[in-house]
């Protein structure tokens, strides 16, 4: 058993705790918002994640996991702080790491101890050392400490999963016993442990979100391509998957990615570039692919409604980034509504967890208490996120409560042909519906 503190309960910090916990570990997790850890007290989650109340219960039950709102409390008996506050975009696309800083300072100043700081947000290459140098500034008398890069590499929707059984944990540290401490606390996960020096850690982190965006923008120009000469990317992606140079995942066709991670680590890991005098050309295309898949949503609604959607109602079926979470940040519905309701559009949506989030990120967009609603007297319904419980719903009467049958299905989930015999105006994504094929030669 193992002291950790937890400094920020966010998606990857209430995870991270919760499975350390689990995995038989002390740990204290504190949050500077002390609301979200007055609800945990009450085991109500901040978060929507398939699982975590039951692992946290379990563990706050056995005392393994305790929460607070003090820097002093969270780390009196540690010896590794996990620093999980949030990186968000800052003006001009580099990381903004306020919180990190206001983090390292005040782990600074209430540290009585030697202690191991990981730094688990993503963090622009060279933050290790500059976090290091916070401590050592602000410290009020010398104390020993290491900081270790551990990268997070959750997906949100099966973060536990994923932290249970990672294809790898990289680790990078100028401290080399520091790094085998840490190493040591995954060890009971199985999984290869990459050691490295910090700023390779912090390197791998954003050229392993880079390239997976890649693989996304690199499907959605493919089925761009299919669009216009009859091909099917669903089909084009599983035959390329099955290469194993390749990898099947990743690989799904639509309107591209959102949320916390994807979009800000593109846009960090340019300006890194930028700022030392290089040009990412591929990361400017799959952000700049990846933008126009949000836009071609509303082309496919004119090409099917007619190019005025003023007064048209139209549906979004699924608001957050991607199904299994209520994280609505870099949600392609939230450009999509605003795109169709400045096209004049009257815009409703549905979503099985982010309707509070929802609330407040988009306060002025008409909920509905069901799929079905968001069908019933439109135009047209946008299939925005891949949910489970949108895959078999009942069309026909879906259908029926329309005033036009108009499908855009963003995630490809339904099949282009059933929709058709059932008499729905359907488009996917890439799935050959350009009509005449004109081929060179
Ligand atoms: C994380 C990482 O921080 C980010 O770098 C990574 O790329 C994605 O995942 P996430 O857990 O999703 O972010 O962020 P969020 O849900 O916003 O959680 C951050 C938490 O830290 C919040 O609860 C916030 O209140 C807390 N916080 C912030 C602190 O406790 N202290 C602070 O000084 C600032
Ligand atoms: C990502 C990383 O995968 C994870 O390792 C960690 O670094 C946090 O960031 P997350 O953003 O939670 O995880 O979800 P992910 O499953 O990666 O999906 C990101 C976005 O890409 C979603 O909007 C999803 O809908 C989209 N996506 C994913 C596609 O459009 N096509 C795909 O084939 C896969």
């Amino acid at each position: 058993m193992k002291d950790i503190a937890v400094i920020g309960v966010g998606y990857v910090g209430l995870v991270t705790a919760a499975c350390f916990a689990d995995l038989g570990n002390r740990v204290v997790a504190m949050d500077v918002a002390e609301e979200k850890i007055d609800k945990l007290h009450q085991g109500i989650m901040p978060i929507y994640e398939p699982g975590l109340t039951e692992v946290v219960k379990r563990n706050v039950d056995a005392g393994r996991l305790s929460f607070t709102t003090s820097h002093a409390d969270t780390i009196k008996n540690a010896r590794f702080v996990f620093i999980c506050v949030g990186t968000p975009s800052g003006v001009d696309g580099e990381a903004d790491l306020q919180y990190v800083r206001q983090a390292a300072e005040t782990i600074a100043q209430v540290m009585d101890h030697p202690l191991i700081i990981i730094n688990k947000s993503t963090v622009p290459v060279g933050t290790g050392d500059w976090v290091a140098d916070i401590v050592r500034s602000k410290q009020p008398r010398p104390i020993d400490f290491s900081v270790v890069s551990c990268p997070e590499f959750l997906r949100e929707g099966s973060a536990l999963l994923d932290f249970m059984n990672p294809d790898r944990t990289v680790l990078g540290s100028l401290d080399r016993d520091a790094a085998d401490e840490v190493a040591q606390l995954h060890l009971p996960l199985r999984a290869p442990i990459v050691v490295t020096d910090l700023r390779t850690a912090e390197m791998i982190k954003y050229a392993s979100n880079a390239f997976l965006a890649t693989k996304i923008s690199f499907i959605n120009e493919i089925a761009n391509i299919c669009e216009a000469l009859g091909a099917d990317v669903k089909e084009v992606a599983a035959g390329m998957g099955l290469d194993k140079r390749i990898g099947k995942m990743f690989l799904d066709a639509g309107i591209g990615y959102g949320g916390s991670c994807f979009p800000k680590d593109v846009l960090a890991l340019h300006h890194m570039g930028i700022a030392q005098g290089q040009k990412p050309q591929i990361l400017e295309a799959v952000m700049a692919i990846n933008s126009s898949r949000r836009h071609q949503v509303v082309a496919k609604l004119r090409e099917l409604l007619g190019d005025d959607l003023t007064g048209k109602t139209i549906g979004l079926l699924g608001l957050a980034f991607k199904p299994n979470t209520d994280d609505m940040r870099d949600a392609p519905s939230i450009t999509i509504a605003s795109l169709l309701s400045e096209a004049g559009a009257v815009v409703k949506g549905y979503d099985p967890v982010a309707m509070d989030v929802t609330r407040q990120v988009m306060p002025q967009l008409a909920l509905c208490k069901d799929p079905y609603e968001v069908f019933a007297g439109s135009d047209a319904v946008v299939l925005v996120t891949d949910w489970n419980e949108f895959k078999q719903l009942d069309m026909i009467r879906a259908k029926a409560s329309m005033r036009q049958a108009v499908v855009v299905d963003g995630r490809n989930i339904y099949d282009p042909a059933m929709m058709q015999e059932m008499g729905f105006a359907y488009r996917g994504f890439g799935r050959g519906y350009s009509g005449d094929v004109k081929l060179d030669g």
